[in-house]
């Protein structure tokens, strides 16, 4: 399963980096307003530094809802560094250009997905990524580990190769969870990944190794 970290935050993706376990970065308008990235100038310069810290995808959210807004702002960010994908919401204008980019070779991410017929949709217009959002659903108490076992299972049963990247992860258990049921992308905060890393027997294993050390070794 690729790791990618969901944040404009470039201090946590330079240390979800530094970990070696990093396959991309997703952000989105509100992670970009988070960091008090505004105005275009001001975008497209912070999507240039992401992509210079890590080596992985970088997708890129258009603002544009109609379709010749999203097809203008999806080709300059496409023609930024050819680590951006672009990504578009999930609304009929947003199919369209996922199929008219899919059809020009460049990669896209279709966000905003809370159905199991959307990922059928976006799939069909050839996006590289769809993103389920299964924080945003258990939010609203619905199950959302099941949209990614349904979407798991139809784009197996077809052979679709668009890559389920469950989106709006929130902890550790979510990221194992989504394992388990074969998304092939997660995007979280640095939390749910550092927060892999710690096991209370681990830290009380790793001490007793080294005082029963430092007893025969001074
Ligand atoms: C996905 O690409 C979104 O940026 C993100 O995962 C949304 O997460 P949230 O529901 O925690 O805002």
């Amino acid at each position: 399963m690729k790791f990618f970290i969901d944040t404009a935050n470039l201090s946590d993706i330079a240390e979800a980096q530094a970990l070696g376990v990093l396959d991309g970065v997703t952000t989105n308008p509100s992670l970009m307003a988070k960091e008090g990235i505004i105005g275009s100038e001001a975008i497209l310069g912070h999507y240039k530094k992401i992509c210079e810290l890590v080596e992985g995808d970088v997708s890129a959210e258009v603002i544009s809802t109609d379709f010749e807004g999203m097809i203008k702002e999806g080709e300059a960010l496409a023609a930024l560094h050819p680590q951006i994908v672009v990504k578009l919401p999930m609304i009929a204008n947003g199919v369209k250009a996922c199929k008219y980019f899919t059809d020009k070779g460049i990669r896209t991410n279709v966000t905003l997905v809370f159905s199991a017929g959307q990922a059928l949709l976006a799939a069909k217009a050839g996006a590289t990524y769809v993103s389920p959002f299964l924080g945003r659903l258990d939010d609203i108490s619905t199950d959302g580990l099941n949209l990614i076992s349904e979407i798991r299972l139809i784009y197996d049963n077809y052979g679709f190769e668009t890559q389920i990247l469950a989106a709006s992860i929130r902890n550790t258990i979510h990221v194992i969870n989504c394992a388990k049921i074969g998304s092939d992308v997660m995007t979280g905060p640095l939390l749910s990944i550092t927060g892999l890393l710690k096991h209370p027997l681990t830290d009380s294993g790793l001490a007793k190794f080294l005082e029963d050390y430092k007893k025969g070794n001074g």
